[in-house]
């Protein structure tokens, strides 16, 4: 059994961060999500630490769309991580948490005019600029304010990037960013170059995730910087900042073979050395925004089992109390995950389930035909590696409550979300009263 950051099986039980994974399901019920903050930093400072290393100026940005609440922003603040936000929500929830405002930067494709007015109002560091209406609304803004604000724009380098494989396309087919090949980036360049409160200091691409490779990242390099270069030819602009966004791969199952995360790094850093001493470039800085590779494996669901059902023949089940409510992944991505019956961490896995969730949807099934312990009602079953796009992605279908989350590190455990009451569930509901017949 594969276990990940400070998991352990301590007398027959799971453990994470020193605490025992029964124990937490017993004091704060299931679904629960707990996370090894531990791992999490050990992330955040692997990245960092590289950049450092190779005496590169970089930001790690952590890109909180994988799991955003309150003390998740606090832990990426005290491991100074940069953070990305993509919605008005995000940033008043990192300003609430009282995430340093210069190291924000905040993404998006169709920013609401509101959105992008808090965060003038915030004094957040850098907008990522997607769009030639968002630039229009920017103009608006910062003119009105009278306020400097940084910016950067997002480029479409037509690389396309997903686990093993990378595509490349004259014309990216993407919603986000301006496409670099067709004169959309330049005409963007040349509508901000020269504006008195918008401050561009070069450009971000973002090439996909799950990633397990750096040869596109490398090929996106190459692309972004070489339009860097032909601004500084043309118009003697010289970008400081070169975003390579996020993407780095994971492990969820032992198929998955990712790299470590510094050997992304590395690879990134030498790619745009190379470039920038061929295009006679000063070295940007480089900027990345690492989600799922900070919180993935350090998030473990835990689910309490219920209700079995044997299909003769076909399938045995077992329903848990959580499901696509919680984490939608495997059906809407059809992920695929591990697990293991955290009661019965020590014994073999000679049985094979299919685990259903509790949800009205036939799809709604967190693993198929995955090998476990024998399980039985009671039973407090471990889904591993779900801390990105888990709770982030969790909805309340069929009324069912968002679980708890909970962060354990050395032996300590706290909340850091509550878990939803039947009350919450009807706080924005209100009664008809439009009147029968008239
Ligand atoms: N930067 C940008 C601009 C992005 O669009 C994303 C992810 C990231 C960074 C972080 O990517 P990561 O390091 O987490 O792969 N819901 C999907 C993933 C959607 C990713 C969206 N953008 C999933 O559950 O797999």
């Amino acid at each position: 059994m594969h276990l990940y950051g400070t998991q352990q099986i301590e007398n027959g039980h799971l453990t994470i961060g020193g605490v025992d994974t029964v124990a937490l399901a017993k004091e704060y019920g299931t679904p629960l999500f707990v996370y090894d903050t531990a791992l999490i930093r050990q992330r955040a400072r692997g990245f960092k630490e590289t950049f450092e290393k190779l005496g590169v100026t970089a930001q790690v940005a952590y890109a909180s769309k994988a799991f955003a609440c309150v003390a998740a922003y606090q832990l990426a603040a005290q491991e100074n991580l940069s953070l990305d936000v993509v919605s008005g929500g995000e940033l008043f929830t990192a300003i609430k948490a009282g995430f340093p405002a210069e190291r924000i930067h905040f993404h998006g494709n169709n920013k609401s005019f509101a959105e992008l007015e808090l965060a003038f109002a915030t004094g957040i560091g850098c907008i990522v600029v997607d769009n030639f209406y968002e630039i229009a609304l920017l103009k608006e803004i910062s003119e009105e304010r009278e306020q400097k604000m940084n910016i950067l724009l997002r480029v479409t380098p037509g690389v396309e990037a997903h686990t093993h494989d990378f595509i490349t396309t004259g014309q990216a087919d993407s919603k986000f960013g301006f496409d670099l090949n067709n004169g959309q980036a330049d005409e963007a360049f040349t509508q901000v170059k020269d504006h008195p409160y918008l401050q561009l200091l070069g450009l971000h691409c973002h090439i996909g995730s799950q990633i397990f490779e750096t040869d596109g990242f490398a090929l996106a390099a190459g692309k972004v910087m070489a339009k860097m270069g032909a601004w500084k030819a043309d118009h003697g602009f010289e970008a400081t900042v070169l975003n390579l966004g996020g993407g780095f791969g994971i492990r969820y199952t032992e198929e998955d073979k990712p790299l470590e995360p510094h050997i992304y790094v590395e690879e990134m850093i030498k790619s745009v050395q190379r470039e920038a001493k061929e295009l006679k470039l000063s070295m940007p800085e480089i900027w990345i925004e690492p989600g799922r590779s900070l919180v993935g494996d350090a998030g473990t669901s835990l689910y309490t089992v219920g209700s079995q059902k044997t299909v003769p023949g076909i399938r045995e089940y077992i329903a848990v109390d959580g499901g696509m409510s919680d984490n939608i992944r495997p059906a809407l991505y059809d992920a695929k995950y591990e697990a293991a019956i955290a009661n019965k961490a020590d014994q073999v896995k000679d049985a094979t389930y299919t685990v259903a969730g509790k949800l009205c949807e036939s799809g709604d099934k967190l693993l198929i035909d995955a090998a476990l312990q024998q399980a039985e009602a009671g039973d407090i079953l471990a889904m591993f590696c779900t801390g990105a796009y888990g709770y982030s992605m969790a909805s309340n279908y069929n009324r069912v409550p968002r679980p708890a989350v909970v962060f354990v590190e050395s032996g300590e455990h706290q909340l850091a979300i509550q878990r939803e009451s039947y009350e919450d569930l009807v706080v924005n509901d209100l009664p008809l009263t439009l009147k029968k017949g008239e």
